[in-house]
């Protein structure tokens, strides 16, 4: 990553993809202070952002409109906003790989896209046309490209969100709502080693019922993890694993990531993953890795799986290795488990092959080291 600043970024242009087109963002005049230097690592998570952001408004009148590429900074909204008190708010988040000093490489945007309209719909709220999506994350992407890093795992993290933001507290669905598109540049979500983690089951509480907003990326989902996350924190765990609300015994995700089991070794290994029921967020990085498992070969088997059955299979070895996946933590290797009292190792306790094979070739797609045959990647050209 280049020591400073060149600001020789132009805002968005047409975009064509897919068959669709969407207008060019305007760069709105706007001071970026001068000679903020770019961090030499990517900092922790979310906690330096990029010099600029895109905005677009939704109305009745207008639909979604005055898409506006712009310099990062504070939003003025009033204290009777609908999404402060109702949680009327979806959100995403995909990368961009860097791929030479000119281009960097969004993954799967479409389908981000797609999902945060999903979401919004599930919330009552007005979807963003994908194209927008997409038309917004190549403005950025170009105008901020020295912000995207190039070093082994890490990637510029673009964060959308969309909100209600009207201000009035009857009990409906919001009348304006605004979208927000910002990015920092990131390494790996759980450090700077790729290790494996410990996980927590969480008796106490749920995440997700069935006919809930499980499925959805919505701010609350995760509002309401922070409690189960900070007793799993106390009980020396990095994450929580959450089970099904109505038997307490069905796993179904482990904080904000998918989770994978492998029976088996070499070319008999076979994945299995919780399916989706409506309670899980359908995670990209979770359909790619399906992909990218069969496409070696293996089996994979979307299918439930009990926390007694995890541990009975971890002790029987018939249970080589857990992952974790989603786009933040890419590919987690999971080497502990606590649960009540006790607790169990997965394999040797480290990450296993088909983690890290699987790993290494999420990271082959993104980089362009390997053929992209589904289509994944999306070139932004600065
Ligand atoms: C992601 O993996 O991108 C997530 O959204 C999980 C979390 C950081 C919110």
């Amino acid at each position: 990553m280049p020591d400073h600043h060149t600001r020789s970024g132009t805002p968005g242009t047409a975009t064509r993809d897919e068959g669709a087109t969407y207008p060019a963002l305007t760069l709105r005049p706007g001071a970026v202070p001068a000679g903020r230097p770019l961090p030499k690592t990517p900092p922790p998570f979310g906690e330096v952002f990029t010099d600029h952001m895109v905005s677009a408004f939704w109305s009745a009148d207008e639909g979604w409109h005055g898409a506006v590429l712009e310099p990062y900074g504070p939003l003025t909204v009033s204290p009777s906003t609908v999404a402060l008190h109702y949680g009327q708010s979806v959100f995403e988040g995909f990368k961009a790989y860097r791929r030479d000093p000119d281009r960097a490489a969004l993954f799967r945007p479409w389908e981000h896209a797609r999902r945060m309209a999903d979401s919004a719909r599930r919330m009552a709220m007005p979807p963003l046309p994908p194209e927008l999506f997409v038309a917004a994350a190549r403005a950025l992407v170009r105008q901020d490209m020295d912000w995207v890093p190039d070093g082994d795992d890490e990637a510029l993290y673009l964060r959308p969100v969309a909100f209600a933001t009207d201000s009035h507290l009857a009990l409906r669905p919001g009348l304006s709502y605004r979208f927000v598109l910002m990015a920092f540049p990131t390494a790996n979500f759980f450090g700077a080693a790729r290790r494996a983690v410990t996980v927590a089951v969480c008796e106490d509480f749920v995440r997700a019922v069935p006919g809930g907003t499980g499925a959805a990326k919505c701010g609350g989902n995760y509002a309401g993890a922070y409690l189960a996350q900070e007793e799993a924190t106390r009980r020396g765990a990095d994450q929580v694993v959450w089970l099904d609300a109505a038997e307490r015994r069905w796993v179904e995700e482990l904080g904000g990531m998918n989770l994978f089991f492998v029976h088996g070794t070499g070319d008999r290994a076979e994945l299995v993953t919780p399916p989706l029921t409506g309670t899980i967020l359908p995670g990209v990085t979770r359909d790619t890795l399906i992909r990218l498992a069969r496409d070696r070969g293996l089996t994979v088997r979307e299918a439930p799986v009990s926390v007694e059955e995890w541990r009975q299979n971890c002790a029987s070895g018939r249970i080589t290795e857990v992952f974790a996946c989603g786009t933040a933590a890419r590919v987690t290797p999971v080497g502990r488990v606590l649960a009540g009292d006790g607790g169990w190792t997965v394999g040797d306790g480290s990450p296993g092959p088909v983690a890290t094979t699987l790993a290494d070739a999420l990271s082959a797609v993104h980089r362009g080291t390997a053929p992209d045959p589904h289509h994944w990647c999306h070139l932004v050209t600065r």
